[in-house]
């Protein structure tokens, strides 16, 4: 026997007594490795004959063959010894105490806008998105802002580029203007979102929401703006009657403007909506001026409509007795607990789940 046969053979019992897949690993590189048997005897090659080497390199090649099949074979078998006995080790302990578990809340500013949206989506409107970081034209220019007006100062909006031409937009009203430039009339839509402006205090965060309100047909005027918020306070506060005030104001956006407050009272220390002689101011809105219309390329002449503007926080608070704005962006967990909603406990007039 030579000894390339000898030294096969004996590889071929190490490999048949191996117990685990690292020794197998020792073996393939004894075996098949840059100095393994296979490639030394390879090597021997060159210094023959033609007609031995041709011999010797069919002799290589067969015992290659013959050890790969052995080879794997085993690794095969190890592979499936080893699985089995990790698969025994992990059995489950039933015996073991359960994971805790925890059910998320919804905040209440996504719940408000959820409830918003859907009293809206049932008299036609559709939702609308915009940026969060708008430009200074959408933001201002677009809708009929003076180059001088009080709240273009740096000290109310926070600028993004040196130039003042990029912004965190101060209210979600550019959305009317990007929904218009987008689209054909009529426009019946909401856009909630998050609105930016450099304040804070006990009703004042430097990050806010807001839930804008745009429609635009051919014959829509204040009678409509009226009744629609009408309808929509008392389906959000779920009472039957509501004492509603429009204030007369003003807004660049719009002609003419106003400031809507509705009627409450105070009773055992709660506040009661749509009674009493106290008046709370909860959104602005009016007639959209023809010049937010044509830097949107709806034409004033053929079309008209309202908007509005509402403070998704502030109605948040009035709903579900929220006293400090600031709580709502603490990222308290424990206030969360308490304000927040059960996913699967829906409140009585949130219709989104069952529409
Ligand atoms: N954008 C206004 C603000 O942030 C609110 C507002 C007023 C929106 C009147 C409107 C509107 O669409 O018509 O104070």
């Amino acid at each position: 026997m030579s000894d390339f046969e000898k030294l096969k053979e004996e590889l071929k019992d190490k490999l048949f007594k191996a117990q685990n897949s690292q020794e197998v690993d020792i073996i393939r590189t004894e075996i098949f490795g840059k100095n393994g048997l296979i490639n030394l005897e390879f090597k021997k090659l060159g210094s023959l004959s033609p007609e031995d080497k041709k011999k010797l390199a069919s002799e290589i090649n067969r015992a290659k063959q013959e050890l790969t099949k052995l080879f794997n074979d085993k690794a095969e078998k190890l592979v499936d010894v080893e699985i089995d006995e990790k698969v025994k080790k992990e059995k489950d302990d039933v015996t073991l105490p359960e994971k805790e578990f925890r059910l998320g809340k919804i905040h209440p500013v996504s719940q408000v806008i959820d409830e918003i949206s859907s009293i809206f989506s049932e008299i036609g409107f559709s939702v609308e998105e915009g940026p969060d970081v708008e430009s200074e034209y959408y933001n201002f220019t677009a809708l009929n802002t003076p180059e001088n007006h009080p709240a273009k100062d740096m000290h109310d909006t926070f600028y993004i580029d040196k130039n003042m031409k990029t912004l965190l937009r101060t209210h979600t009203s550019p959305v009317q203007v990007r929904t218009m430039l987008n689209g054909k009339p009529p426009f019946k839509i909401i856009a909630p979102g998050r609105t930016y402006r450099s304040d804070s205090d006990q009703t004042h965060t430097p990050m806010f929401h807001q839930l804008e309100g745009l429609h635009i047909d051919e014959n829509i005027n204040m009678g409509h703006l009226k009744g629609c918020l009408n309808y929509f306070i008392k389906e959000f506060f779920e009472i039957d009657k509501i004492k509603m005030r429009f204030r007369p104001s003003h807004f660049p956006f719009t002609e003419p403007s106003a400031e809507v407050d509705i009627g409450y009272k105070i009773q055992n220390n709660k506040i009661v909506i749509g009674e009493g002689d106290k008046w709370l101011e909860i959104l602005g809105c009016g007639m959209v001026h023809p010049n937010v219309l044509k830097n949107s390329k709806v034409d004033p002449n053929k079309y008209q409509g309202y908007a509005f503007g509402i403070g998704i926080d502030r109605l948040a608070m009035l709903k579900y007795g929220i006293n400090d704005l600031r709580s709502f962006f603490e990222c308290d967990y424990r206030w969360l607990n308490y304000y927040g909603f059960d996913p699967l406990d829906v409140p009585t007039n949130y219709r989104g789940l069952s529409k």
